[in-house]
């Protein structure tokens, strides 16, 4: 399986900076890279990568096709100004913002009816995870978030393991954590749809991804690529990792 890279930039960067990132960028066909700009630079960013292989896409966006609610953004938005895909229900979305299970499944079931590629971010706290509940929170974040969803709407969906613990902590997961994790995402996808669909949806792993770590990690077989915040930043920083990527 192609191995993917997807850079989250959160809440940085303005148009300029973001072209000139792109401007910079030494992608290959043979690894998939995914950048998430906020909102305002998609447009700009989605028209300079046109006919090539980088997709830029959302770090979120409304459970609702259209209506009263100040300040959100829809699917159909979104294909309006170019992103090819989602982030849906990152642990910034659901600890910052609030968002429950319920609403990241309705999430969920936009994009799959409006037919965008998704990324479902899960992944538990350093409560949960000291109280040994790891397997039972991504369990339930993922039965939720799947739950009106049949075996083909998940062919364009991918599952990034964040472990809350790791994200902009420098504590990154040990290859040993995120393998046994991922290998516990694949049962439960196994137990919900097939085995099938288990090998084929692509499960990246993100939380203190950078340089140093980046091979170990990549390197596994349950791990199908990374989702990066801090480190996509710095282009060059972000070209060392894809260059890591082995054909
Ligand atoms: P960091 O790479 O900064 O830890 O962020 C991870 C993340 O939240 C990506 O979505």
């Amino acid at each position: 399986m192609k191995k993917n890279i997807v850079a989250n930039w959160k809440m940085h960067k303005t148009r300029q900076e973001g072209l000139s990132f792109l401007a910079a960028l030494d992608h290959t066909e043979h690894v998939g890279v995914y950048i998430a700009p906020p909102f305002t630079l998609i447009q700009d960013m989605a028209e300079f990568v046109r006919g090539t292989s980088v997709r830029i896409g959302a770090q979120n966006m409304s459970g609702h096709n259209s209506g009263a609610f100040t300040g959100e953004i829809s699917v159909t938005m979104l294909k309006d100004v170019g992103a090819s895909f989602v982030i849906l229900g990152h642990s910034e979305r659901r600890n910052i913002f609030l968002e429950s299970d319920e609403e990241i499944a309705a999430k969920v079931e936009r994009a799959v009816c409006e037919n965008i590629p998704f990324i479902l971010c899960v992944g538990e706290d350093r409560e949960e995870k000291n109280a040994d509940e790891t397997q039972e929170v991504i369990k339930n974040q993922l039965v939720t978030a799947f739950s009106s969803l049949t075996e083909k709407h998940l062919k364009n969906a991918q599952i990034a393991y964040e472990p809350v613990w790791a994200i902009g902590t420098g504590d990154v997961a040990t290859p040993q954590i995120v393998d046994e994790v991922h290998m516990f995402i694949q049962e439960v996808l196994s137990e919900m749809f097939s085995r099938e669909t288990a090998l084929r949806t692509p499960i990246l792993y993100g939380g203190s991804v950078k340089p140093e770590n980046f091979s170990a990690l990549v390197e596994l077989k349950s791990v199908s690529g990374a989702l990066i915040g801090g480190a996509s930043l710095d282009v060059k920083l972000f070209n060392q990792m894809i260059k890591m990527i082995k054909d």
